[in-house]
């Protein structure tokens, strides 16, 4: 059982520890570049005067000078947060803490509306909102007008199922690798709408599943009576990230045989590459995309986005009365129809925790700051880290394909003879934060992102290394 002076171990003597069989292997270890890591010694007691806790290793350079577009400089980055440096925060992707530069912008919103919130509000709602709302568009690829506002991506993906189209006799295609999300906002619509809902299981084991094969089971899946199909781009069970190009150019010969309102429409749950892949929806070709922006964005707690093409749009119908529709009020007042949805339409109204909503639009600019490319080479790049380490232990099975082209942040394992549960309680008690996921099968999550450093990614595969020993 781990003590609490597990904690103090040093980064080091963990490693030592390892017998880490990373040695001298070259690893990508920042956006692109090599790293050559020394051998670690073999001698279980070596000591190092200079032993340092892990707290200290963690230290954040206290740097506030704004950095200049398209530098990556990841201390820099790294020290734009305010967390708790004496954990090694491997968790991203459950639940964002903020950079300066939108703490900064909900701090001056909030001040704002305690001083006098009906007058600050009134000239900047709409603004702000619609800022926000261009800022994911430009993030993105696409026009504001296809971005609307929620909540989250939970939120997001139950307005869009229950305002779909599914009719008595049409089917929505999902698989048994999606989340809780997905399925219960599906089976809920599809219980309202008459539609039926089938689930195909696309391979047997995560970690060596192929791109032709995940592919080629969709599309021999697709149906006459097939209207939707719905998705997670990286899975949160095994951190498998799905081919989206790939299946979008398949589906897209069927759809070309179908009358617009009969065509398979592509939904994703985008949470998992939302704020970690350098794409726009154009490029990733589904229909629509739904993302929490409260995760690997680490944009404002309790936002999130719904981005999809004007031809999705015309498939679903708003759940929730807007308030930023331009004619919103104007419609109703003079009982007329609104008109075709649009992501306004699709925005919820009702007065909220503005000073968030608004502060979205620098968490885009933060991340057009850094660098989307950036971002995803220094993420993939401590994923395959971890990955590499961890395919080195025998007493650790990788859940997560190795291949950059299936797998993104997350990375998710299974240790011999122990629980996920028992495995995250294990980490924690070493400052370690990582997750299990909610699945029927539960693995342990530990999802580096840009706030993390090589030593991170260092000691945590000490750690599980040592969880062996233990
Ligand atoms: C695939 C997936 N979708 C959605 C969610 C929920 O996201 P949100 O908090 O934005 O609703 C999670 C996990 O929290 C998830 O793993």
């Amino acid at each position: 059982m781990a003590t609490g002076d597990d904690a103090r171990l040093s980064r080091r003597r963990l490693l030592t520890g390892t017998g880490l069989a990373l040695g001298a292997a070259a690893i990508v270890s920042t956006a692109g570049a090599q790293e050559t890591l020394p051998e670690a010694t073999t001698d279980p007691d070596f000591h190092d005067p200079d032993e340092t806790t892990a707290a200290q290793v963690q230290s954040p350079p206290l740097s506030s000078e704004p950095i200049p577009p398209g530098t990556t400089d990841w201390n820099w980055v790294r020290g734009q947060w305010a967390l708790d440096w004496s954990l090694v925060d491997l968790a991203a992707m459950l639940f964002a803490s903020n950079p300066r530069l939108v703490r900064n912008a909900i701090d001056r919103h909030r001040k704002g509306l305690d001083a006098s919130p009906v007058t600050y509000l009134s000239s900047r709602n709409r603004p702000l909102q619609n800022a926000a709302r261009a800022a994911a568009g430009a993030y993105f690829g696409v026009k504001a007008d296809d971005v609307a506002l929620v909540e989250s991506t939970t939120s997001g993906i139950g307005l869009l199922y229950a305002g779909m189209d599914l009719r008595y006799g049409t089917e929505v295609l999902t698989t048994t690798h999606d989340y809780y999300v997905t399925h219960e906002s599906l089976r809920l619509a599809a219980a309202r709408r008459g539609a039926s809902v089938r689930k195909i299981t696309l391979f047997d084991h995560s970690a060596d599943a192929t791109i032709d094969q995940i592919v080629g089971r969709i599309i021999a899946n697709i149906r006459p009576e097939t209207r939707v199909l719905a998705l997670t781009w990286v899975h949160s069970s095994t951190g498998l990230k799905m081919p989206i190009r790939a299946i979008a150019d398949a589906l897209a010969p069927i759809n070309a045989q179908r009358a617009p309102l009969d065509r398979v429409l592509f939904c994703v749950d985008g949470v998992h590459g939302f704020g970690v892949e350098n794409t726009t929806l154009p490029e990733l070709g589904c229909d629509v995309l739904v993302a929490g922006c409260h995760k690997w964005l680490f944009g404002p707690r309790g936002t999130g986005v719904i981005i999809g093409s004007p031809a999705a749009w015309a498939r679903v119908t708003p759940t929730v009365p807007s308030f930023l529709a331009p004619n919103a009020y104007g419609a109703w007042l003079g009982a007329y129809d609104p008109g075709p949805t649009t992501g306004a339409r699709m925005t919820p109204g009702g007065f909220k925790a503005f000073e968030h909503v608004w502060a979205l639009t620098e968490a885009f600019q933060f991340h057009t700051m850094v660098g989307k490319k950036a971002i995803e080479a220094r993420t993939q790049g401590l994923a395959a880290r971890l990955k590499l380490g961890l395919s080195n232990m025998p007493h650790i099975s990788l859940k997560t394909p190795m291949d950059s082209r299936l797998s993104a942040g997350i990375v998710s394992f299974d240790v011999a003879g122990l629980s996920a549960d028992g495995v995250v309680r294990r980490l924690r008690a070493l400052n370690i934060i990582g997750s299990a996921a909610p699945y029927s099968t539960r693995h342990v999550r530990l999802t580096p992102s840009m706030r993390n450093t090589v030593e991170d990614i260092d000691y945590a595969l000490g750690a599980l290394a040592r969880i062996k020993q233990g």
